[in-house]
């Protein structure tokens, strides 16, 4: 079985950094013309030169995806250039918070202006594009935190939760068209949005003591699991969220099966 993905087009949003360089990286390796979108021009310049290194044929567009214009305009350039958009990953994501009794209304307001506005945004912008081919994938971030969220994180989980509904709505009104919509939930990847990197070990020992495979998760789990949702082999597969994050919490006490033969 081949994931075949050769010469499709696909927008990556949040791709200068983290888990959405990694998805970007992935699909440039698999012969896909990959449009990396973010606000950090920085890390886009960087990720341009890799592309360039490794013959990977692609465009970065610094674009906030919360911006309905800049959104609009991104996507244009992306039809003159390419023709068309096959895939859409709607990675780019934020998590400030804080305890809702105290966490400032901005905090609130930047976690759904990115994670939930920004996929509504690109979707739409890319839906015209998607009917007209009657083919298309949209595969949005989600996060384990929609299935159980952290103390703190309300308004991240909130954004979250709102995606896997309006990823089974979208799917719902794609389906005539082909076009699938899916999310994933990473579980705990260190990366710029969190600081899981830099946590004292008896902290980061309590946290994978969470996980049934107890190690960091790494950016390319998610990275090929967007690559088979991008894919045809996954052509059957909508409207669902796809639980990516090691089995975190899919038993009550994941390590006691490390502490020695208990069963
Ligand atoms: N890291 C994890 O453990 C984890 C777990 C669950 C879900 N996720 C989700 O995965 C996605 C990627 O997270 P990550 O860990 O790579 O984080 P990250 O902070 O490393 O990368 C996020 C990227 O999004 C970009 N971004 C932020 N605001 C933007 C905007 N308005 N417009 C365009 N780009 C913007 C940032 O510049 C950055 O490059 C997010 O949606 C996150 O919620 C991550």
């Amino acid at each position: 079985m081949i994931i075949d993905l050769k010469g499709k087009v696909a927008i990556v949003t949040g791709a200068a950094a983290g888990i959405g360089r990694e998805i970007a990286l992935t699909l440039g390796r698999e012969g896909v013309k990959t449009v990396a979108t973010d606000l950090d021009t920085d890390g886009l310049t960087k990720l341009g030169d890799e592309f360039a290194k490794n013959g990977f044929e692609g465009l970065q567009i610094a674009c906030d995806v919360a911006d309905a214009a800049a959104v609009k305009e991104t996507v244009a350039r992306v039809v003159a250039e390419y023709g068309t958009v096959d895939v859409l990953v709607n990675n780019a994501g934020v998590a400030p918070g804080g305890p809702v009794e105290t966490l400032p209304v901005e905090k609130w307001d930047l976690n759904f202006s990115v994670n939930t506005r920004g996929p509504f945004l690109m979707s739409q912008a890319v839906i015209p594009i998607m009917k007209k081919q009657k083919s298309g994938r949209i595969i949005n971030a989600a996060s384990f935190a929609a299935i159980v969220p952290a103390i703190g994180g309300a308004a991240y989980a909130a954004s979250k939760a709102a995606v896997v509904y309006f990823t089974r709505v979208l799917a719902g009104e794609l389906g005539p068209w082909n076009i699938t919509v899916n999310c994933y939930a990473p579980g705990m990847i260190p990366s710029g949005i969190n600081n899981f990197g830099s946590l004292p070990p008896a902290e980061a020992s309590k946290m994978l003591d969470t996980l049934t495979l107890r190690r960091w998760q790494s950016s390319d789990d998610v990275a090929n699991l967007v690559c088979f949702l991008a894919s045809d082999l996954a052509g059957y597969i909508t409207g669902t969220m796809v639980d990516v994050s090691g089995g975190k919490l899919a038993t009550q006490r994941p390590y006691v099966a490390y502490e020695g033969p208990a069963v």
